[in-house]
């Protein structure tokens, strides 16, 4: 990872798209608990930009001393602009859309990007929101071009997108977190009428169901592929802590893709698939009492292995969306569960003091234990999925209340 040095103030690199354009959104009805942890994170992030030199490098992690910045390439390069996107919908305020719209348009170039399986996170995170509340005409041509790159990547022969070029002795590996990256060809197809892309995430879903998995629904990292026969190669993992561990974040990228899947589809394997993976997060015996994973649910306890924040924040924001689609019981035990992990991940155990963590939101992140990189620390896509679960929260229970149902 090539970090940067950063400077003194951040300035907005491009003019506003015209506000007529735009279809802002009235500020979102926020619970008081959801209003104050916007109110904190409004508060970290004006913190954040004021000490930003530029918006083409973007925060990814704090070291304890410095922020460490990172350029369009990194694979967390959207989430910080996903996250001002984020305050302008929950706040309304024209300066988180200024501020969201500078960092979003460094990316751009990303759309040309075909040498990584990341740019589903880079675009679909920055200009995905972004279109989604403005409607702005570039961004969707933006998200196309994307969306064609990342297409480039898909292999017939295996049934995937090949996430990574860059280690010789996999030829094809297809990492869990790949997952993710089909949202961006879901919404293509869906925004353009042409089954191409969706055909494409269809068949890396059904093959990731049929090759990733243990039967206990844990996932592994990395499946790698013979791309002349499709034949599987190996199984093994990159960031967790054995080729058969349950890497934390793995099990929560997987329950959020197959649960979008599922959205978009409709289609009941992946919805099975989805809840198969949520019981064993949380029916895991070595799930803490505060509902924030261990960065791998098989390391090592003794003496205290470090937390992974992000993928608590991943999973809460993938179960307020999977009650949506469950039976009543089952949707009360997964928003039960994903509301615990936000009050633990909103305490002072793990949200930073005003001012502190170079401004992120969370602390208690892991990255790659096994390379020693990012361990507990503040993470850019941990603040991420935290704003988004604390919206969807927000959303589900205004549905309720609008439609007149018993909150669950
Ligand atoms: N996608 C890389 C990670 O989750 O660390």
């Amino acid at each position: 990872m090539e970090t940067l040095d950063e400077g003194l103030a951040f300035r907005s690199a491009r003019p506003l798209p015209s506000m007529s354009d735009a279809h802002p959104p009235a500020p979102a009805p926020l619970s008081e608990f959801v209003r104050e942890n916007i109110a904190f994170a409004a508060n970290q992030y004006s913190g954040m930009l004021a000490q930003l030199a530029a918006s083409n490098v973007y925060p990814r992690t704090w070291t304890g001393e410095k922020r460490v910045l990172v350029r369009p390439a990194d694979w967390t390069s959207g989430f910080f602009p996903g996250a001002l996107w984020y305050l302008f919908e929950a706040t309304g305020e024209l300066r988180w859309r200024e501020a969201a719209t500078a960092f979003t348009a460094g990316l751009e170039g990303m759309k040309e990007n075909r040498r990584t399986h990341d740019v589903g996170f880079m675009l679909y995170c920055s200009f995905g929101n972004g279109y989604r509340l403005t409607k702005e005409p570039r961004y969707r041509a933006i998200l196309f071009g994307g969306a064609q790159s990342l297409a480039t990547r898909f292999n017939p022969n295996v049934g995937c997108i090949k996430s990574w070029d860059t280690r010789a002795e996999w030829p094809f590996p297809v990492i869990i977190d790949n997952m993710m990256n089909l949202e961006l060809l879901l919404w293509a197809s869906r925004e353009s009428g042409d089954p191409s892309f969706r055909d494409i995430a269809v068949s890396h879903a059904d093959t990731t169901l049929r090759n990733h998995f243990r039967p206990d629904a844990s996932c592994y990292h990395v499946v790698d592929y013979d791309p002349a026969t499709g034949a599987v190669r190996n199984r093994q993992t990159h960031q967790g802590a054995a080729d058969e561990s349950a890497w934390s974040r793995g099990q929560a990228w997987a329950l959020y893709g197959f649960t979008f899947m599922h959205r978009e589809t409709r289609a009941p394997s992946y919805l099975g698939q989805a809840q198969r993976v949520a019981d064993f997060i949380l029916g895991h015996p070595r799930l803490p009492a505060d509902k924030i994973p261990y960065w791998d649910f098989d390391a090592p306890r003794i003496p205290n292995a470090p937390r992974d924040a992000s993928a608590a924040a991943i999973v809460a924001s993938a179960l307020f969306e999977l009650c949506d689609y469950v039976p009543t019981d089952a949707a009360a035990r997964y928003r039960e569960a994903a509301t615990e992990q936000l009050r633990s991940l909103a305490s002072s155990a793990y949200r930073a003091a005003p001012g502190d963590n170079g401004c992120f939101l969370l602390k208690h992140s892991t990255g790659s234990f096994p390379r020693g990189s990012e361990i507990d620390v503040p993470l850019n896509y941990a603040d991420y999925y935290f704003l988004e679960a604390l919206l969807r929260k927000s959303r589900r229970a205004l549905r309720h209340e609008r439609d007149g149902m018993t909150r669950r």
